[in-house]
């Protein structure tokens, strides 16, 4: 399912370079509680969850239950098992989950690996209860120059070009009754230095999807350009950013 297959080295790397610290997510912390209004002790739907960084972090920072939607059972097993992590398997097209009984739903980078987002947004519209948010955190195709990787990789928008758009995807949850709310990049702040981002850069390309598309002399040329901007002590933005999509 979906563009790269999530086994026990891919959902290892992922969880050691791609989730983020959470001072790095103050932001996110922020737009979320902004958009999800979120009250004690409602039932938050993460669709993709991964190694479950998003559903923990939002019980720990809103006092929420998650159900943490997952189909690759190697990113699942590495979901921290808590009272208020409800882990499920399922996918974005088949949730397990009854009628009208999520106050929101959270996707973050998986709408392309979804292959059927009509289906999951009619899935996701039947899940959650009227007029409950969806927030998509992802990179969009055709908005990709905040993204770093994109900077210091630039052949990775090769396939970001490939990635639903922020019309196709709003395109998508409308014929499922959903009305696009907002839509704002969000800076996270995942490195504390290029000499960081070098030393993980390995890991990144087996965990990172636009990364897994560069060809071996394309990511040679990427990390040495990494490399002699840490040798030069360049000073370079650090931070990136992903867009927040929210539908109602
Ligand atoms: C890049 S990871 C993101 C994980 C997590 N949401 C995060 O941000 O940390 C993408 C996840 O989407 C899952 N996935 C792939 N196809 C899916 C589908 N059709 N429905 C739901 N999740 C899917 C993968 O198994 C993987 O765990």
């Amino acid at each position: 399912m979906g563009r790269i297959a999530y086994d026990a080295a891919t959902a290892a790397s992922f969880r050691q370079a791609r989730e983020i610290r959470r001072d790095g997510l103050r932001a996110w912390e922020d737009a979320v509680r902004r958009h999800l209004t979120p009250v004690l002790g409602m039932t938050v739907l993460d669709i993709g969850a991964g190694t479950g960084a998003f559903a923990t972090a939002f019980c720990d920072w809103y006092g929420v239950r998650v159900v943490a939607v997952e189909p690759a059972a190697a990113m699942r097993a590495l979901i921290p098992r808590r009272p208020d992590v409800d882990v499920r398997a399922g996918h974005a097209a088949a949730l397990p989950l009854e009628d009208g009984s999520a106050d929101g739903a959270w996707l973050s980078t998986v709408t392309h690996h979804v292959p059927d987002l009509a289906a999951a947004a009619r899935e996701i519209r039947r899940v959650l209860r009227p007029g409950a948010p969806v927030l998509i955190r992802n990179a969009f195709a055709g908005r990709g120059e905040r993204l770093r990787i994109v900077r210091w990789f630039p052949e990775t928008a090769r396939l970001l070009a490939t990635y639903p758009s922020v019309e196709q995807t709003c395109k998508a949850f409308a014929a499922a009754g959903f009305t696009p709310i907002a839509l704002e990049p969000v800076v996270q702040r995942d490195i504390a230095s290029l000499t960081e981002l070098l030393d993980r850069v390995e890991t990144l390309r087996t965990a990172d999807t636009l990364m897994r598309s560069l060809t071996d002399e394309e990511f040679a040329r990427g990390r040495r350009r990494i490399a002699a901007a840490v040798e030069a002590g360049t000073a370079t933005d650090l931070t990136s950013s992903l867009d927040l999509l929210v539908l109602r």
